[in-house]
């Protein structure tokens, strides 16, 4: 008898849990109602009685045994499916989350946008490659017309009918064609022009222009316009409009405001005038609503439009037009944790 409970505590011991199906089965076996022990502890009673106390030991020693490697194997088993087991140890410091942060331009962009759209500006969008009317005919620059020269133009090589927008006033043209006064639109986008890339000038960059067209609408209008623009944009209220020459506007000017001379940077950006040129505008030419098929004797508008890498120059105190168009990440990192 004792014999043969040797061999079981052997046998036991020898078992091999590999998984939660073999565990149950060693219980099964041995812990069950028919197992093995209930078997033994049923033999008990005939057990004579100067052996009991030695059978009595090894039965209790192999039921011990059999528990205790469930119970470790329950351990084991469970371990491996906790938390710990899967991500290892919950409480050390987690990685730090990497935030991204918007291109210089964009902020100015969404800037810009936010400050028309309080007025009651949309946001209108059109072509990167333009043809010829959007981009020049329809805006009063006939073919051969020496204001053609202003903006050094990117042709499509294949058909020189097509090309690289100068201006976005070309959505404007396209903004108009589609829709009836009145019109409260700016056009953000990427413009090109074949210019000597410098710290000052680059051959892509990116304007909104502004595009105002109703009953009654007069160049007070346009300069009150600009002028809370400029208070919003720059915190600065006071701006002078100097006459100036774009074939769409007539008359036509350009926007300075006054940043003040207080710092040395003030001296130098602005050449020791306190003057900035922000932007061009003007009342929108008669010939330009005609193109478009809007009566210029019902309606009048005005039109303006600002270069934003100049902006972001001016507010964020850059001094190179070309770091805009690296992405070298050293630069971008500066803006993160604007909006
Ligand atoms: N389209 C002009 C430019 O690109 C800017 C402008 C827009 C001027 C509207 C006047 C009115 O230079």
């Amino acid at each position: 008898m004792i014999d043969k409970i040797k061999q079981l505590l052997k046998e036991v011991e020898n078992f091999q849990i590999t998984n939660k199906e073999t565990m149950e089965s060693l219980r099964l076996k041995y812990l069950s109602k028919k197992g093995i022990l209930t078997d033994l502890f049923a033999e008990f009673k005939n057990v004579p009685n100067d052996q009991k106390k030695s059978f009595g030991q090894a039965i209790n020693t192999l039921k011990n045994l059999v528990e205790n490697k469930i119970k470790d194997a329950q351990e084991q088993l469970d371990n491996q499916n906790s938390a710990y087991a899967i991500y290892g140890d919950l409480t050390r410091p987690g990685f730090a989350q990497n935030i991204g942060g918007r291109h210089p331009i964009s902020l100015v962009k969404n800037q810009v946008i936010d400050i028309f759209s309080s007025i009651g500006f949309n946001v209108s969008e059109g072509p990167e490659i333009e043809d010829d009317w959007h981009n020049f005919e329809a805006l009063n620059f006939p073919a051969h017309h020496p204001a053609r020269d202003m903006q050094d133009t990117f042709f499509v090589q294949t058909n020189p009918e097509y090309l690289l927008r100068t201006h976005t006033s070309s959505v404007q043209v396209r903004y108009m064609e589609n829709n009836q006064p009145p019109i409260r639109t700016i056009s953000p986008g990427r413009v090109f022009r074949n210019e000597a890339i410098s710290s000052r000038s680059h051959c892509i960059f990116h304007q909104v222009e502004g595009l105002y067209i109703d009953k009654d609408v007069s160049f007070a209008d346009l300069k009150q316009t600009l002028l809370y623009f400029t208070k919003e944009m720059f915190g600065k209220s006071k701006i002078r409009l100097r006459p100036s020459y774009f074939p769409f506007t007539e008359p036509s000017a350009e926007v300075d405001v006054y940043w003040g001379l207080k710092t040395e940077t003030d001296y130098r950006i602005t050449k020791g005038t306190g003057w900035l040129e922000i932007m061009g505008c003007g009342m929108v030419d008669p010939n330009v609503l005609k193109a478009s098929n809007i009566n210029p004797e019902e309606y009048s508008g005005f039109a303006f439009g600002m270069g934003l890498e100049r902006m972001a120059m001016l507010l964020y105190q850059i001094g190179d037009i070309r770091m805009y168009f690296e992405n070298d990440v050293r630069f971008l990192e500066q803006f993160k944790s604007n909006f």
